[in-house]
């Protein structure tokens, strides 16, 4: 039994899709969500930049003394997590395995494709995982430079209809039966997706299995949480009131309050 929060961590936005599958598969557990949106993007930046900025997360979050630290970033867990992880004794918990690992068992035809940052895409990290558990699954990784930051802007729907339909055309040139939503903001993008790919095509959240695997993990290390009413503390490097304005949709918490932390 251990009290201690779990941290999570992201760029902006996109760590509350984490971040609300973990609090459902978890709800006794305390959490401290950290978004650095000052810095987002985080999928046009080098590996330095990407390291640097999430080492500050990193220390913000053990500040608060958490038992385990979720990147609910995949840019930061392509370009930051192994480098990280040697510094800190808390384990980290990244989302590209757990999003390899769903689509390897979701793929029925072995075809793939990973929509994600630049950063992501360049790191070629997916296409690594995938192939570590089916060598005979085609990838094919498509980056995006627009939806991330389209997602902090929340216009109207009509302009994000637009945008994601502009941003997924490539995707009529490719023959793919399963894509994996290889960035956590795709996910405030679902509908939008979806109409464009069509109900024939299977879309891998892999936020679903890090939710699983972060059970796994607490389990395993006796750090589960038993008591009830727990708390969720969320900051932002950007603007609190409009971080609050969609986290309190997404996280579906009316009362849901966020802090200001200069980065
Ligand atoms: N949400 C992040 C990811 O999963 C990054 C978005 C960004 O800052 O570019 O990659």
């Amino acid at each position: 039994m251990d009290k201690r929060p779990i941290g999570v961590l992201d760029s902006g936005l996109g760590g509350l899709t984490v971040l609300k599958k973990v609090v459902d598969k978890l709800p006794n557990e305390n959490t401290i969500f950290i978004g650095d949106q000052k810095n987002m993007p985080y999928g046009d930046k080098s590996r330095q930049e990407i390291i640097d900025l999430t080492r500050k997360s990193v220390d913000f979050l053990l500040s608060k003394n958490v038992k385990v630290i979720i990147f609910g970033c995949n840019t930061a867990t392509a370009w930051a997590m192994e480098e990280i992880q040697k510094e800190i004794p808390v384990q980290i918990i990244g989302v590209i395995h757990s999003g390899a690992l769903a689509a390897s068992k979701t793929t029925a035809e072995n075809k793939v494709v990973v929509l994600a940052t630049q950063a992501t895409v360049k790191s070629e990290a997916y296409t690594k995982q995938l192939h570590k558990r089916n060598s005979q699954i085609e990838v094919k990784e498509l980056s995006e430079p627009r939806l991330a930051p389209l997602v902090e802007q929340n216009p109207s729907e009509e302009i994000k209809k637009q945008v994601v339909k502009e941003s997924l055309a490539p995707l009529t040139d490719i023959d793919y039966d399963t894509l994996i939503l290889g960035c956590t903001h795709y996910p405030l993008l679902k509908k939008e997706i979806e109409e464009v790919v069509g109900e024939n095509k299977k879309i891998v959240d892999p936020a679903d299995q890090v939710a699983q695997y972060t059970y796994n993990v607490l389990k395993r290390d006796e750090l589960l949480n038993n008591e009830e009413n727990a708390k969720h503390e969320y900051y932002t490097t950007g603007d609190a009131e409009k971080f609050k304005e969609i986290a309190r949709v997404w996280m579906d918490d009316p009362t849901l309050d966020a802090d200001h932390i200069e980065d």
